[in-house]
């Protein structure tokens, strides 16, 4: 399959993935800087390198395109693509806004291109473990679930010329879905109702910072159950994730900072005992172990996935629906933030 990769800075390792992948071809690469693009040239080695999406876009050779733009083009740029006839993998969030998810959604249903949104979560080995143990029945019907976030990005607030870069303005819940996804894709649940609340440091240590620092949603799901959601880009915290799953047959945590993606303490079964597990990503030997560095081994698994649902024509792990459903929460927690009162989660199945 011939694919080119837009936006090379987190999407250069997204990049050398699909380079190395014996299913794949890395045919184009694609990024409005042309400082970054000749840098992932020289590491690449590609032969077609654009600065122009619209180039991507037109290239009749391309059969998948691989989205890493900032978050704000995502929606339009998915868009472009699956118009152009390519199948889209998109960075994670899907969208920033309602009319942009109504507008993709309005689009994609009409084609028959594949779309997937790059959640990388639902791949880490504890929320892997955790779905197993929820799968067997031991963790019983989860009634509550948490999900934190903090991770402090003030390196990539500003472009080299002091301006600054879209995530100087990124509101937390607009980017939920390292949050949302787990709970979701273990459970099969949906959210229905959010009510969003904020709150941020000293004025004077916002330092030309344009959003809050914290923001937490409840969330009612379809299933009867309470969901927390707490995201930070602002703190001064060390980065950490935490989940937490409450059943009625047992719980779920995993660790924090960074054992949150291989640690998981737990107990099951109706039997309070706590047990502390070490989880491992599956064999990945066919593949370049620096290729697994960082994000890679969730990022070669989303890889695999993507082309596998393509070739056999199925769904993807993260198809357009559930990359929604775990988008739009966040969108509709900001709202809340913003009216003071409970507000809905759209069912994006009702636009179709
Ligand atoms: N764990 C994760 O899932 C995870 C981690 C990091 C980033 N992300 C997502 O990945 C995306 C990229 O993140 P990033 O940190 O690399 O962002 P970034 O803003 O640092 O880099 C984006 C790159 O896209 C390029 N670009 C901008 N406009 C373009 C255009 N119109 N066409 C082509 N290229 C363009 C920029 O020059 C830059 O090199 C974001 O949407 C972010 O939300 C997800």
């Amino acid at each position: 399959m011939n694919v080119g990769v837009a936006g090379l800075r987190f999407g250069l390792s997204w990049a050398q993935v699909f380079n190395a992948y014996y299913e794949t071809n890395l045919i184009a690469i694609c990024d409005s800087d042309p400082e970054k693009l000749g840098e992932a040239r020289a590491q690449l080695g590609v032969e077609s390198c654009c600065e122009s999406f619209n180039a991507l876009l037109e290239d009749e050779r391309i059969e998948a395109i691989a989205l890493f733009t900032p978050a704000p083009l995502h929606a339009e740029q998915s868009i472009q693509a699956i118009r152009a006839g390519k199948h889209v993998l998109c960075a994670v969030p899907a969208v920033m806004d309602m009319e942009e998810a109504r507008s993709l959604v309005r689009v994609a249903s009409q084609s028959d291109r594949t779309y997937m949104m790059a959640e990388n979560w639902i791949y880490e080995p504890t929320v892997v473990r955790a779905h197993e143990l929820y799968g067997d029945g031991a963790l019983g019907d989860i009634y509550y679930a948490e999900a934190e976030y903090y991770h402090g990005l003030q390196a990539l607030r500003r472009h080299p010329d002091g301006s600054p870069t879209w995530r100087n303005s990124l509101q937390p819940l607009l980017y939920p879905t390292h949050g949302t996804s787990p709970y979701l894709y273990l459970t099969g649940d949906r959210f229905t109702e959010v009510m969003g609340f904020t709150a941020s440091g000293r004025a004077e240590r916002m330092d030309g910072y344009e959003a809050d620092w914290i923001q937490t949603a409840m969330f009612r799901t379809e299933n009867g159950g309470l969901f927390r959601l707490s995201n930070s880009f602002e703190n001064v915290h060390s980065p950490s994730h935490f989940l937490s799953f409450h059943g009625d047959e047992g719980s779920f945590e995993t660790g924090r900072f960074s054992e949150a993606r291989t640690v998981c303490n737990y107990s099951q079964g109706g039997d309070k005992q706590l047990i502390r597990e070490v989880c491992k990503h599956p064999d990945l030997s066919d593949f370049d172990e620096r290729l697994g560095r960082g994000h890679g081994k969730t990022t070669i698994q989303i890889v695999m996935n993507f082309v596998e649902a393509i070739q056999k024509g199925i769904q993807p792990s993260v198809d357009l629906m559930s990359a929604l459903d775990m988008t739009l929460p966040g969108i509709a927690g900001l709202q809340s933030v913003a009216s003071g009162s409970w507000e809905s989660v759209p069912d994006p199945r009702t636009w179709v």
